[in-house]
């Protein structure tokens, strides 16, 4: 996608590819590296758009990705996020309801930025305000994209 960090693009992976997935990479036109998980759906959203691909795990997303978009229901975000390696100079962007940033930060094990966001399905039509918390460049100028960041 052409979110730009200094001289390169950022490069945005998805683990959990449900509706509000569909709905960003449907706002945001494609550039996007997708979980396999909610298989008919990535495969849907592959077909569709330029430059979607579906990875073969969910660590393959992280490993492919500068920013990681969690879009995992509450129940199994724990489980999920443990159970993969991030690395440093990534960002985490999670639309997992009712879960602090705290919480996913102690579950990654690094110190790595992470942003919480609460888009609703209008970001597919790119009218969506976005709250997003803490502050972020960034995941302001994505969800700008998507309409506007607040
Ligand atoms: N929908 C909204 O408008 C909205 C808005 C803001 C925030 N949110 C939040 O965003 C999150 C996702 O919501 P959603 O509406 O997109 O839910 P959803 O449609 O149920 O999608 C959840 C996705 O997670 C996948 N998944 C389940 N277990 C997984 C695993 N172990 N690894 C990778 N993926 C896995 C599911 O795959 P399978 O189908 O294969 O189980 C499905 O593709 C939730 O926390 C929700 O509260 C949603």
């Amino acid at each position: 996608m052409r979110l730009e960090r200094g001289e390169s693009a950022v490069r945005l992976g998805f683990i959990g590819t449900g509706n509000i997935t569909a709905a960003m990479v449907e706002g945001l036109g494609g550039g996007v590296v997708l979980s396999p998980r909610g298989a008919a759906m990535a495969a849907d959203l592959a077909r569709r758009f330029p430059d979607v691909t579906v990875a073969e795990s969910n660590q393959a997303v992280v490993d492919q990705s500068d920013m990681v978009v969690l879009a995992i229901r509450p129940q199994v975000a724990e489980e999920v996020v443990r159970a993969l390696r991030f690395r440093a100079g990534q960002k985490l962007l999670s639309l997992v309801a009712a879960t602090p940033v705290e919480v996913i930060r102690g579950w990654i094990g690094l110190d790595l930025p992470v942003i919480r966001a609460i888009p609703l399905p209008f970001v597919a039509d790119r009218r969506c305000v976005t709250p997003i918390i803490p502050p972020d460049v960034e995941v302001a100028a994505l969800f700008d994209r998507l309409g506007q960041a607040v």
